[in-house]
């Protein structure tokens, strides 16, 4: 477990042309966690025992004696960066309604030793990669029984008490120092459980949709910011500017509660060694329609608006257009006038 003595230094952070405020660390039992979690707010949950059984012995030698000798998904990057891409969206003789899209990294299925194998090898100049792999039956004994210990009434009493609907996979990342995964939002609700390192954390609200520019719905970079948050082009994005973001940096035993449809933006620290982290995903609760309609239902309308656009003009290039001639002059106006 981490004591709150800080671990970490500035030096192991990136830096990026943005403000943060600290997301608040709120001890597992205060009832202050079950008020953020109804507004959906983040909060970093500390001192839980929900993954302490990881927390006590999992490291990559532990993984790799007890990860299972089945095929694991692994992300091949040629850098630091591992944005994420729907390949369902992708143009193929399959898809012909996909669209033409070079995949900006690889995904290979390899063996967890061969895995270990290549983090150890690593050098400078060389392909980065990371292990996202769902825990299932193909886990070893040792970590199927670290898995039954995690503290389960915690996570589902949580999940009880603020409705959400069930939990749809527990996803295991082992990365490598300083892999990042670029700012995108899921329509999930989360606890991300760190188990083993650091991580950075900065998240922002589904209400700064607007200053973040993601990728249209049809294409395979679906939900990630179009901003590079290293080298934002400020011409294309002029928003960015005004985006305001929310930090913590995660130690081992920390749990970060990433509401449904809050942008997130994860880098393994710079330096420190690899990480390991465990996902809880849980669908979205029923949604009750309540006025004025919250921020992440907004962004749900506007996504079932897309697709629907998307449907039933057949060609993605027409959405933007036909918007354009529904809102300019119209709603762009002000319609008091
Ligand atoms: O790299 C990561 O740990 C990303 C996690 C997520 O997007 O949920
Ligand atoms: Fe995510």
């Amino acid at each position: 477990m981490t004591s709150d003595k800080k671990q970490w230094d500035y030096s192991q952070l990136r830096k990026y042309d943005l403000n943060f405020e600290q997301i608040p660390r709120v001890y597992y039992k205060d009832s202050k966690i079950d008020e953020l979690l109804a507004l959906n707010r983040p909060v970093v949950i500390t001192g839980s025992n929900i993954v302490k059984p990881a927390c006590e012995r999992w490291n990559l030698e532990f993984l790799e004696d007890h990860l299972g000798n089945s095929d694991h998904t692994v992300y091949v990057s040629r850098n630091h960066v591992f944005k994420y891409y729907d390949e369902k969206k992708i143009l193929s003789k399959s898809n012909p309604k996909g669209v033409k899209f070079k995949p900006p990294t690889r995904i290979v299925e390899m063996k967890v030793y061969e895995f270990m194998q290549k983090i150890r090898d690593w050098r400078h100049g060389d392909d980065r990669i990371y292990l996202q792999q769902s825990l299932n039956a193909s886990v070893g004994q040792a970590i199927a029984e670290d898995f039954v210990r995690f503290d389960w009434q915690y996570v589902n009493g949580k999940q009880d008490k603020h409705n959400w609907g069930p939990l749809t996979s527990n996803l295991l990342f082992v990365a490598m120092e300083g892999n990042v995964t670029p700012c995108h939002y899921d329509e999930q609700q989360n606890f991300f459980a760190q188990v083993y390192g650091y991580k950075r954390c900065i998240l922002f609200p589904p209400n700064q949709f607007e200053c973040l520019y993601p990728h249209p719905i049809f294409h395979p970079h679906d939900r990630q910011s179009m901003v590079d948050f290293e080298k934002p082009d400020y011409n294309k994005f002029p928003k960015f500017k005004q985006a305001k973001g929310f930090e913590t940096v995660l130690g081992p035993g920390d749990v970060l509660y990433i509401p449904i449809y809050w942008w997130h933006h994860v880098e393994s620290l710079l330096s420190g060694g690899p990480t390991i982290t465990i996902n809880f995903w849980f669908k979205g609760g029923p949604t009750n329609i309540e006025y004025p309609l919250n921020d992440h239902q907004k962004v749900s309308i506007m996504r079932n608006i897309e697709k629907m656009l998307v449907e039933v003009l057949q060609d993605p290039k027409e959405v933007g257009p036909l918007l354009r001639t529904m809102v300019l002059g119209r709603f762009t106006e002000n319609i008091n006038n």
